[in-house]
């Protein structure tokens, strides 16, 4: 049984393919495209299906679009806060019925001049009706250079189409992709159809939500807010707002704790000050470009404690209320991963585990999981993501034969973790392209940019290769079984974090050892690897231990400013040629840029 996931309401549009529980293939749509998280999350985009993403999924599994039995799609129109209104006005409205599609709906023409409705917006129809098209977009809509995987034998299509409310299929690619058979399951995002946090349980196969907070109360609304505020681009740089709130001081606490009720049920309720209501609370706002100062720091940091604290309460009711051991988080939230080491070392959860793709991305995994997972009767036990390397990959063959087409000169590894390791330890930057691609936003060691973290200069050196903000620190990925001896964390130090979504303390003693990864508080956002989940990056650390003495290298995502990661040999070449990279190990080959071998 082959089912599709596809998520596309918003942005981050990404597919994924599952057969009869197991993950095939999943990948994001911006890295075919080149344009990052595919588009903006706006009510004119939502039409778009990632083509590029499905074809991939299809071509990974042997498979044409007609040999599709489910298709789950992460977003459930008929959840949607404007659709009851959309619904009531429209004629036809098939009363009782609340399945039941209207004939028709009013449409604006021209939705910017109309003032918006109480609670929504004038292109929610607009919205709605690329939604509720998206079965006969995905039949008919491909373009022209993917018709092969997409061509279907007339007739209706013989998949059964679900749609999966957004926060069920954040929550699923947690629960139905964690190490754990029984968690509790909590998600934050900006907002889904209307609902913006959720907090649940899995157990013996089956899910049952507990409390959930909807629109316009949402705390990934107010930090979308307020990297906006701080001259960001919300819904896309909030990971940057948390890097500056290690600089700064809380000192604008009320002023936020003002701002977010919570009450005994699990929830909370929000006043979100619009644009002039942040400025009369803490001054002008930052425009995209402008210097950075303490005020600055100072608000992210206060943002940064007040979500932490909220969360932390939230987490303590869904403990209350489940007794579980373990926590599994999703939602865009959830890639804040100071917030998620507070969690670890603060919450009452033994165990916590973030899905890696915790974005919109993450929502075709879950739908996914769960439509599939529905189909198989919910069985007690599930497939677990050890690794999220489930995107394409190149053979060596294919590799050699695209190096010599571009006339490039390049040499075979003798062996390629020793050869590697030697231009690490020269202080060479390499781009390394290896495997299959990461899931989710975090390089993860298949579309990495490394470095030895040894050299004090290396965190500017590589902010000036990846042309990128001074304050952004760089990453660590260590030995799994060395972890423990360099970083430490208060509580579940010992879970491995294969997908970066934690920070730990570096150990004060050791800490001027690998400088280029330690951030201004002390911290770093470490990365665990063992043999099992990517044996050619775990064999590149042991080479590099063994020439220095330390587990660790620097691992950051294999892009320059703006660009999404690269996918393919060609987006490898591209970004290595076009930015002061060293050298590039790609497959069993290694290219370089000063007299470094030929073919
Ligand atoms: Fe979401």
């Amino acid at each position: 049984m082959l089912t599709l996931g596809i998520n596309a309401a918003f942005h981050d549009c990404a597919a994924v393919l599952v057969a009869d529980g197991r993950v095939i293939a999943a990948a994001e749509e911006e890295r075919f495209t080149h344009v990052k998280h595919g588009k903006r999350p706006l009510p004119f985009t939502a039409w778009q299906l990632p083509f590029h993403a499905i074809d991939f999924c299809l071509a990974q599994g042997g498979v044409t679009l007609a040999d599709i039995d489910h298709v789950a799609y992460s977003f459930d129109p008929w959840e949607f806060d404007g659709f009851d209104r959309l619904l009531q006005a429209a004629p036809g409205d098939k009363a009782g019925d609340r399945r039941a599609l209207p004939d028709s709906i009013a449409l604006p023409l021209e939705p910017w001049r109309h003032p918006a409705p109480a609670g929504g917006s004038p292109w929610d129809p607009l919205f709605l009706a690329y939604i509720v098209n998206a079965p006969g977009q995905l039949r008919d809509g491909a373009p022209h250079h993917l018709k092969a995987r997409f061509r279907l034998p007339p007739g209706e299509p013989r998949w059964q189409w679900h749609w999966v409310e957004h926060h069920l299929a954040h929550e699923a690619s947690a629960f139905l992709a964690a190490p754990f058979d029984d968690c509790a399951v909590l998600t934050l995002d900006g907002r889904g159809e209307h609902v913006t946090t959720s907090a649940g349980h899995f157990s013996d196969g089956h899910f049952r939500r507990l409390a959930e907070v909807s629109h316009p109360h949402s705390l990934g609304m107010l930090y979308e807010r307020i990297t906006d505020f701080l001259g960001f681009l919300h819904s896309s740089d909030e990971y940057k707002v948390m890097a500056l709130a290690s600089y700064g001081t809380p000192r604008f606490r009320d002023q936020f704790d003002g701002m977010v009720s919570l009450d005994d049920h699990g929830g909370y309720t929000m006043k979100l000050p619009d644009r002039a209501g942040l400025e009369a609370l803490f001054g002008p706002a930052r425009e995209r470009g402008g210097a950075l100062d303490q005020r600055h720091f100072d608000i992210a940091a206060s943002l940064q404690k007040t979500l932490e604290d909220a969360v932390l309460a939230l987490a303590g009711w869904l403990h209350r209320q489940t007794g579980a051991r373990n926590l599994a988080l999703a939602g865009g939230v959830a890639l804040n991963c100071v917030m998620n080491a507070r969690l670890r070392d603060d919450g009452p959860f033994e165990h916590v585990w973030v899905q890696p793709a915790a974005g919109d991305a993450g929502t075709a995994l879950g739908a996914a999981l769960w439509a599939d997972h529905c189909a198989r009767g919910r069985p007690a036990t599930h497939w677990r993501m050890e690794h999220a390397l489930l995107g394409p990959e190149w053979s060596d063959d294919d590799i050699e034969a695209f190096l010599r087409w571009s006339h490039l000169s390049f040499r075979r590894c003798t062996d390629l973790a020793a050869d590697t390791a030697d231009l690490l330890v020269a202080g060479k930057v390499i781009g390394w392209f290896q495997g299959r691609m990461e899931f989710g936003p975090r390089a993860l060691g298949a579309r990495s940019i490394l470095a030895s973290p040894i050299p004090a200069d290396m965190q500017q050196r590589l902010n000036d290769i990846k042309d990128r903000e001074d304050f952004r620190p760089v990453a660590p990925v260590v030995l799994e079984d060395r972890c423990a001896e360099w970083f430490t964390a208060e509580q579940g130090g010992d879970d491995p974090a294969p997908f970066m979504l934690f920070v730990f303390k570096v150990r004060p003693e050791l800490a001027a050892r690998i400088p280029a990864v330690v951030h201004a508080d002390g911290t770093a956002r470490v990365q665990t690897v063992r043999a099992d989940q990517n044996p050619r990056y775990h064999a590149l650390l042991r080479a590099f231990e063994q020439r220095t003495g330390v587990p660790i290298l620097v691992n950051t995502s294999f892009n320059t400013r703006g660009e999404p990661m690269v996918c393919s040999p060609r987006d490898a070449l591209e970004s290595f040629w076009t930015s002061p990279l060293d050298a590039l190990v790609i497959g069993n080959f290694i290219v370089e840029k000063h007299g470094g071998g030929a073919s």
